[in-house]
């Protein structure tokens, strides 16, 4: 069991659930809600009943994936809430991925003018990135997060015990965003991840405390993404165009799917036009796609993907921004490319072989 102490909360790794009662048995709250998904609902419901004791609380279901993190649940979340008499002394309980944790908390957040919540992560996603930061949101007009705010729930607790019942797909798609927390910032993390043999079948709990180490690092330097937080966009800048063009295909990309290439791609910006050497251009590149696989990139959607990259929000003006590898858990933000030096990254990741 490790606590991660950030200004103003508190995060729980390990067997939390003497942690989440005393949090609830010291604080007053009015009403507790609880919000799941169908699948959370099912595998995680029971562990939560099974280890609170004494609380009671209402439901909150919601139908699950990104599709619907949407204005539309926002309304059914709310609609549960008055119909609960939350009030803002009532306590909102997050159970499940980024997509329950971002709108739960959107939804707290705003509700009768803000009340309080707490994140309890299930994927491996949420349990890295998103319950750490205060980022909250939904998307709109299909712009991912396009609407949302920037608020800390009360505490975040982290038991890697929910990991058992994700599909291999998810979870290797949280653990790029580990691998991610490695190469811009950890040497020491990078060496663990890679001698990991299997990562459905290890322990993940020191990955996942020593990852949000490295983003509680930087969130706290740079809360609001002025500066140093964009170095955690490290193949996002690719990889979430790559995503938004794989959602509307008959081969959709998990989040971490995407981010993989995304950093095989920068990877190579990073060597081609920072100090990223050619011998760590190659371990990264063939780590990932040792784990990943390959997704052959169509040259057809290679202008979709410019555009998609150009509209991202971390730009400034028409400028696509980068963060670069130094080297091995060294990076620098606010770098920016050609685009034909880009789509050679694409074409990069294409020509590599498993
Ligand atoms: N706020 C941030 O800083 C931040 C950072 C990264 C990602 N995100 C957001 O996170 C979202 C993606 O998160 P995600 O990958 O967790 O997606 P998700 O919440 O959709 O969860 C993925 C799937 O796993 C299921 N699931 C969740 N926990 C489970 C468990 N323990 N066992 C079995 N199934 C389970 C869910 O029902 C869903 O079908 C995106 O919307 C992204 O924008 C936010």
């Amino acid at each position: 069991m490790k606590t991660l102490n950030l200004s103003d909360y508190k995060i729980e790794v390990g067997d939390v659930w003497t942690k989440v009662n005393t949090f609830l048995n010291e604080n007053t709250f009015s009403k507790l809600a609880v919000i799941v998904d169908e699948n959370t609902v099912k595998d995680c419901l029971p562990i939560f009943r099974e280890n609170v004791k004494g609380h009671s609380f209402h439901l909150i279901e919601i139908p699950s994936g990104e599709k619907n993190k949407t204005i539309a649940t926002c309304q059914t979340i709310w609609q549960r809430m008055m119909e609960h008499g939350l009030d803002r002394h009532s306590l909102v309980i997050n159970l499940g991925g980024g997509v329950i944790g971002d709108m739960g908390g959107f939804c707290a957040a705003t509700f009768k003018r803000g009340m309080a919540f707490i994140q309890i992560p299930t994927t491996l996603l949420a349990q890295v990135d998103a319950s750490i930061g205060g980022k909250l949101g939904i998307d709109f007009n299909e712009v991912k997060n396009a609407i949302g705010l920037f608020q800390n729930p009360k505490a975040v607790f982290i038991d890697p015990i929910f990991l058992k019942t994700l599909s291999y797909k998810e979870l290797r798609s949280g653990f790029a965003e580990i691998i991610k927390h490695g190469l811009i910032a950890d040497v020491n993390l990078w060496n663990d991840i890679v001698a990991v043999e299997d990562i459905y079948d290890f322990e993940m709990e020191d990955l996942i405390y020593r990852s949000l180490l490295v983003k509680q690092n930087v969130v706290e330097q740079d809360p609001f993404e002025k500066g140093i937080r964009k170095v955690l966009n490290f193949g996002h800048t690719i990889g979430h165009a790559l995503e938004s063009v794989a959602l509307n295909s008959n081969k959709p990309l998990l989040h971490g799917e995407a981010i993989a290439i995304g950093m095989v791609c920068e990877a190579w910006l990073s060597q081609k036009e920072n100090e990223l050497s050619a011998t760590n251009l190659k371990t990264i590149s063939h780590y990932i796609i040792g784990l990943y696989g390959k997704s052959m990139l169509s040259e057809t959607d290679f202008p979709q993907y410019l555009e998609i990259m150009s509209q991202d929000k971390k730009n400034q003006g028409k400028t696509i921004n980068f963060t670069y590898l130094k080297g091995l858990g060294s990076s620098v933000f606010d770098c920016t490319s050609a685009e034909d030096s880009i789509l050679d990254s694409l074409r990069y990741y294409n020509s590599l072989t498993l």
